[in-house]
């Protein structure tokens, strides 16, 4: 029988990555509008990926014959007034997530609980890769996206992004 506070924190953080793909889908749509379709096809995708992580915390649960409960989901917060604006809010996004992931793990931990922390080790690697992209993303545009050539290249790589279903498999 599984803890009751990580049996929560598991089920909180469904809603908080399906919150995610959100975000991103709100992210994907400010570029669309702005018709740089390689951006809004980064975080279309990365959207995708937010969707399975929650499948991932779902499919573990109920692997664990414990109750889930699904929650209302938030509206996308963050203000996106400018390129630069979103990016950063990803890379803010991101790092509040690896807390939260990290939340749940010291949780296991304290409850021995070494099923759920080798479940979250999958995630505290994503999350490491999730703010090196973010980061990278930044570096990249204040490094290249300061005219409209470097925009369109930049746009251009970005289009090439495809998606690739999660390596963790339950
Ligand atoms: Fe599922 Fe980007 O954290």
């Amino acid at each position: 029988m599984m803890n009751q506070k990580v049996r929560e924190l598991l089920n909180d953080q469904i809603n908080k990555e399906l919150y995610s793909a959100y975000i991103y889908l709100d992210f994907s749509n400010y570029f669309e509008e702005r018709g740089l379709d390689g951006f809004a096809n980064w975080y279309f995708i990365q959207a995708q990926e937010e969707r399975d992580h929650a499948m991932l915390f779902y499919r573990y649960l109920l692997n664990n014959n414990e109750k889930v409960e699904l929650k209302a989901i938030e509206k996308p917060s963050y203000a996106l007034t400018s390129d630069l604006d979103v990016l950063k809010h990803g890379l803010e996004h991101e790092m509040l997530v690896t807390s939260l992931i990290n939340n749940i793990y010291a949780e296991a931990y304290n409850d021995k609980d070494f099923r759920t922390m080798q479940f979250l080790d999958w995630f505290v690697k994503e999350q490491g890769e999730e703010e090196t992209n973010a980061n990278d993303l930044i570096t990249k545009y204040e490094l290249f996206a300061s005219d409209a050539k470097g925009l369109y290249m930049l746009n251009s790589e970005l289009k090439a992004r495809v998606y690739s279903a999660p390596s963790l498999v339950l």
